[in-house]
């Protein structure tokens, strides 16, 4: 991790779970990390939590669904820093949502965080990184399992959609920086289920949340982060495509 010292990261989704660990791990890793989500507070609290470390966090209020928010944060970021040298698209959830009865508002919310959300931060932290001559930069996806498989389970079939978005995305993201011959990175990582706020604010209750990752040993959010970390820390000529990793227990 030794060439990041120094050098920007944007996390999106920071304020608590995968986002929170990924921003934790980078910032001990000496980066300067951006990191955005609606609870800015959250992330300010880590930040005073990381004070001590050798990178430094900015907390930066930002909502994915709203596309105005996102360029601010970028010109922020090309003002204050000098623009993104990596980019963690990492903000998503899932409501219950089947697709023979859910709600237009909830799968739109889904759309908005889960895929567009992702699309604009990573078109622009690439343009950024062209316009500043970054050619080693990463573009990191934190898709799921159910970008991969589908399982049934009705509640979440919309989210699988926008996670299976996610899978022809990070192939549709490699072949364009190949097709201009960017030596920037692209990396999905696809967990299973992990114990974070996730399910909880899915099913709109803490105590449904906590059942659902009792039933095994689940991944931890730290578990991310060091997927995460290996794929940064790849040589030059490494592009990690997709990690994919289950708790040892899960059966789907
Ligand atoms: N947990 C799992 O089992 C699991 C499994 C597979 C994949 N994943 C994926 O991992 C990623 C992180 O999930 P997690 O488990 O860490 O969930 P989490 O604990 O619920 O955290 C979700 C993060 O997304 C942010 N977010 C949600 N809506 C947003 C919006 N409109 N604007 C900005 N930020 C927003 C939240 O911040 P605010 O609420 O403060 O805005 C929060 O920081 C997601 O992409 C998820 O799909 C999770």
């Amino acid at each position: 991790m030794e060439r990041w010292v120094g050098r920007v990261a944007l996390v999106t989704g920071a304020s608590v779970g995968i986002g929170a660990a990924i921003t934790r791990a980078l910032v001990k890793h000496g980066m300067k990390v951006v990191g955005c989500a609606r609870n800015v507070q959250q992330i300010e609290s880590i930040r005073d939590e990381l004070k001590a470390e050798k990178g430094q966090l900015i907390p930066i209020k930002c909502d994915l669904t709203k596309e105005e928010e996102i360029l601010a944060m970028f010109k922020q970021i090309q003002k204050d820093l000098g623009g993104v040298d990596v980019c963690i698209n990492n903000a998503g959830l899932s409501h219950c949502a089947p697709l023979l009865s859910g709600s237009t508002a909830d799968w739109k919310n889904m759309l908005d965080v889960n895929v567009l959300g992702l699309c604009i931060c990573t078109r622009e932290a690439f343009q950024q990184m062209q316009k500043n001559k970054v050619d080693d930069g990463h573009i990191i996806l934190i898709n799921s399992m159910s970008g991969h498989r589908v399982i049934p389970n009705a509640a979440g079939h919309f989210y699988s959609a926008t996670k299976f978005a996610v899978s022809g995305i990070l192939e549709g993201i490699r072949n364009e920086l190949q097709e201009l011959n960017s030596h920037i990175r692209v990396t999905s990582v696809s967990p299973g289920l992990v114990a974070t706020e996730f399910q909880q604010r899915m099913h709109k209750s803490p105590e449904i949340g906590k059942k659902i990752c009792s039933h095994f040993k689940c991944l931890e959010a730290e578990d991310l982060a060091d997927a995460v970390i290996y794929a940064l820390s790849a040589p030059a000529h490494v592009q990690v495509h997709d990690i994919l990793m289950r708790p040892t227990e899960q059966k789907s």
